[in-house]
């Protein structure tokens, strides 16, 4: 099987296994990440067939619903296998999706490879500007979480474990992750789009705070 057909083959397939699901990680999301990762590709020299594997596949057993780190990478394999795809592009993707969740602010995962960095920075990128912003409502509502409570203070989570179990509101999100992926960024192009999503996020939070106080 060429490499357009399993492309083609694995964005079917994972936009069916995605489909219509409401907490932000749908396949809209893998959609988007797989565009960024293309366009944060062109300026570096790198696979660009396993960057978007990884990408199309990178959220395939999200640990958020599974609970167990190593869902996706096996989902990942038995998919590629059964396209016949080379064992060492399914190894290079499979340890991309392994290392590319985010697990809290104090657990800093390096990517191991340039294809792992463009498709963590695309995957990042997502989570930030107007996007990260619906999203991260949209995710906290799913949780049956405040969106603001003036009480309660943003934590900076130091383990995986109480990043899992976090249940503040939701703009407490923004400062606990959102607005630190911007110096996370592993590629200058995706340093640059950050940086125009970041400063959009700062007015937004601006005006929240102003309109949620009567001020409009
Ligand atoms: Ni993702």
């Amino acid at each position: 099987m060429n490499r357009e057909i399993i492309l083609q083959k694995t964005s079917e397939h994972v936009k069916s296994l995605l489909a219509g699901e409401g907490s932000g990680h749908d396949w809209w999301h893998v959609y988007r990440v797989w565009q960024n990762a293309r366009r944060i590709a062109q300026g570096e020299n790198a696979d660009s067939f396993v960057i978007e594997l990884a990408a199309l596949l990178h959220d395939i057993a999200d640990w958020k619903f599974s609970g167990d780190d190593e869902a996706g990478p096996r989902e990942a394999r038995k998919w590629l296998e059964s396209l016949g795809a080379d064992e060492t592009v399914i190894r290079h993707v499979c340890d991309i999706i392994r290392d590319v969740s985010f697990k809290g602010a104090g657990v800093k995962i390096p990517m191991k490879t340039k294809e792992g960095m463009i498709v963590q920075d695309a995957d990042r990128l997502d989570a930030i500007g107007a996007i990260g912003i619906a999203r991260t409502f949209a995710y906290g509502g799913s949780k049956g979480r405040e969106m603001y409570n003036p009480a309660v203070k943003p934590e900076h989570h130091d383990s995986f474990e109480s990043y899992k179990k976090n249940s503040g509101p939701t703009i407490n999100h923004f400062y606990e992750k959102l607005l630190l992926l911007k110096s996370l960024m592993n590629t200058e192009t995706a340093r640059q789009l950050a940086g125009e999503r970041h400063q959009f996020m700062e007015e937004f939070l601006t005006r929240f705070y102003s309109e949620w106080n009567g001020k409009g």
